[in-house]
């Protein structure tokens, strides 16, 4: 195990030279790694953007530079998601966090009279729940909770209430690392929301099963600041018009996601990972590079009496990968030492505990094959 970086020797003063220094596999669950190539084009764009002699950071989000931006963003999205001309792609601020109350705000009426129905499969369908019934009745339509969200329910467990506003789901479990390996079918006619926050364009998928599909962008589509959303006209429409207008989809969609400043910063960069997207390939070829990196580290898991890997195989994500060590103290240890190797962020969340290795589109294989080299000598020093 040989580490992939020196730490730099800290400044002495703010003016000191800065020794540089090599970049860290970060395993982090968000904000996540980027993409080499994008960083460096943000790095010469912050100075300059697309020769106007204006960095992107100074850009007014009513100019000509950055209109093109937005431009190419929502079009670059539509690509790589397939996404139809009756969804609206809006760029909005809050994170996910925001369209936990956004969606029912919108959707369900405004007498809370209404109810929707959210699959429970970990802690982040949880907050979307709690967040929900202020504005209506929810109900839990399928719940992996009794077994610790190791696993993501079957078609056959989900019972759903009768005439729900929608169905919510999410599809990646960033916690627990468990994830949807199919689109859930909601009652006929019901509009299916999702948190698609910690996977989105990691594989391809039937926008037209979705009402709404939302994620905040430090997964794999950039800085946090910027959540993306897909919504059909049709809901965008029907929504609630006796909330705040910066609460409306429709504001959005009418004004071009810019009824205020925008996070310029935060949609050209989104906007740039779409084209890397692209460009490596799409939605396809990530799907593929993203089970190929993950089956590194599971077959190692699989192979381990040591490790004990959190999500059922059947449910398991290829983003979060969530394991333990034998005790509390091993798993702390694996981090520390992890670190030492360059190997970074590798701590669970403090809901779940344990260790949680993050491997969005941007990762490369050599984070994998890094990692299970550093977790097989530790199982073979500690084990
Ligand atoms: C699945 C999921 N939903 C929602 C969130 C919350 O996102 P934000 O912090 O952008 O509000 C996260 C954050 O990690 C997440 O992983």
């Amino acid at each position: 195990m040989s580490p992939i970086s020196a730490p730099a020797s800290p400044a002495t003063s703010s003016m000191a030279p800065q020794t540089p220094t090599k970049r860290l596999f970060n395993y982090s669950a968000g904000p996540g790694q980027m993409p080499e190539e994008v960083l460096k084009q943000i790095q010469d764009e912050v100075w300059n953007c697309r020769n106007s002699g204006v960095g992107i950071l100074e850009h007014s989000h009513r100019g000509p530079v950055f209109d093109r931006i937005l431009a190419e963003a929502e079009q670059d999205c539509r690509d790589v998601g397939n996404i139809p001309a009756n969804y609206r792609v809006l760029f909005m601020t809050g994170g996910s966090t925001s369209q936990n109350f956004m969606v029912p705000m919108n959707l369900l009426p405004s007498n809370r009279s209404g109810s929707a129905d959210y699959y429970n499969t970990g802690y982040w369908a949880n907050q979307s729940m709690e967040h929900a019934r202020i504005f209506g009745t929810i109900h839990e339509c399928a719940s992996s909770r009794p077994d610790n969200y190791t696993y993501i329910p079957r078609p056959e467990q989900v019972r759903h209430s009768n005439a729900p506003g929608y169905v919510h789901y999410t599809s990646n479990n960033t916690i627990f690392g468990t994830q949807f390996h199919r689109i859930p079918t909601p009652p006929n006619g019901t509009p299916l929301a999702c948190d698609m926050c910690s996977d989105i364009f990691s594989r391809p998928f039937d926008v037209t099963k979705f009402g709404l599909i939302y994620a905040s962008a430090q997964k794999n589509l950039g800085p946090a600041g910027i959540s993306l959303v897909i919504v059909r006209d049709d809901l965008v429409e029907r929504g609630n018009k006796d909330i705040p207008g910066m609460l409306q989809y429709r504001t959005f969609a009418a004004a071009e996601s810019r009824p205020n400043t925008p996070p310029v910063f935060c949609i050209y960069a989104m906007g740039l990972m779409f084209k890397w997207i692209k460009k490596s390939g799409g939605t396809s070829y990530f799907e593929k590079y993203n089970a190929e990196k993950s089956k590194i580290v599971y077959d190692l898991l699989d192979r381990s009496t040591f490790y004990k890997p959190h999500a059922r195989p059947d449910s398991r994500s290829f983003m979060n990968i969530t394991f333990r060590c034998p005790t509390p103290q091993l798993d702390d240890q694996f981090c520390t030492e992890a670190a030492k190797h360059g190997l970074d962020c590798l701590k669970g969340h403090r809901a779940a505990g344990g260790i949680r290795a993050s491997f969005y589109n941007a990762m490369p294989r050599a984070g994998a094959e890094a990692l299970v080299s550093f977790m097989s000598e530790f199982e073979r020093t500690r084990g």
